[in-house]
């Protein structure tokens, strides 16, 4: 394939980063953090859809494959490379629409409460927890951020949550139904139900278990938790 080619291409991205990109805005400043192989700031460069964006990663060896990939699809005047451990190193100037995919929703609440400039309505943040996704809308809620959009899909036989956050200031009570399965409780799309199912089916089996020590109480509370998914509200 000749470069030209390559240049006219967009890079391949699954449906999880498909669906983090769509919710990132036309003519945004983008910062990707734990980029690895920058596959969505490249994508979305090579469709024009951003003006600029910082490909971050705590570690130098996806700083070296996003570097690759950027020169590849010839995007090096729209996307830059950073190493920086999640937005510490990030001017936040560069930094209108944040996508934080792919790494715990722990580390991803951490690394928001401990950047004081995403505390400002004008800032997007599209986060995609690979695990923990509970904690994460917990924290979102007792943080001053709203969760505008959560959207489920399935890529390689898997459900995951993007959601899109902008803070309003305004601590909110989570509840269990909604630090459990957020806004996909009120979702009618097969992704969605995919989605609760799946939280479903890790609940049963953490209450199967407990029952199975006879830790009645804990199976009880978890119990309560399943059947807050379980009905519609
Ligand atoms: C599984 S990859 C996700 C890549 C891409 N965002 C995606 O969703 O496909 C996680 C990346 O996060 C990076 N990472 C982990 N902790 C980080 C931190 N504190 N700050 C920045 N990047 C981090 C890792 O080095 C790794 O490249």
């Amino acid at each position: 394939m000749s470069t030209d080619n390559l240049h006219r291409q967009s890079i391949p991205l699954d449906s999880r980063l498909r669906l983090c990109a769509s919710f990132v805005r036309e003519g945004t400043r983008l910062a990707d953090v734990g980029t690895d192989h920058a596959y969505l700031p490249v994508y979305l460069a090579c469709r024009g859809k951003i003006l600029s964006a910082i490909a971050c990663d705590v570690r130098q060896g996806p700083l070296n494959n996003a570097k690759s990939n950027i020169i590849r699809f010839g995007v090096e005047n729209t996307v830059s490379t950073l190493l920086s451990d999640g937005l510490d190193e990030v001017d936040p100037n560069d930094a209108c629409d944040i996508v934080m995919a792919g790494m715990g929703g722990e580390l991803i609440a951490e690394i928001i409460g401990r950047t004081q400039w995403l505390y400002d309505s004008s800032r997007r943040l599209i986060l995609q927890p690979m695990t923990r996704a509970g904690t994460l809308r917990s924290f979102l809620c007792a943080s001053g951020f709203r969760i505008e959009q959560e959207k489920a899909c399935i890529s390689g036989g898997k459900c995951y949550s993007v959601m899109l956050c902008v803070y309003d200031g305004i601590i909110r009570e989570c509840g269990h139904r909604f630090e459990y399965i957020g806004m996909l409780g009120e979702d009618d799309s097969h992704e969605a139900a995919a989605y609760t199912d799946m939280v479903k089916g890790k609940l049963s089996r953490k209450i199967n278990g407990l029952l199975r020590s006879s830790k009645d109480d804990e199976a009880a509370y978890y119990q309560g938790i399943y059947d807050s998914i379980r009905s519609k509200v």
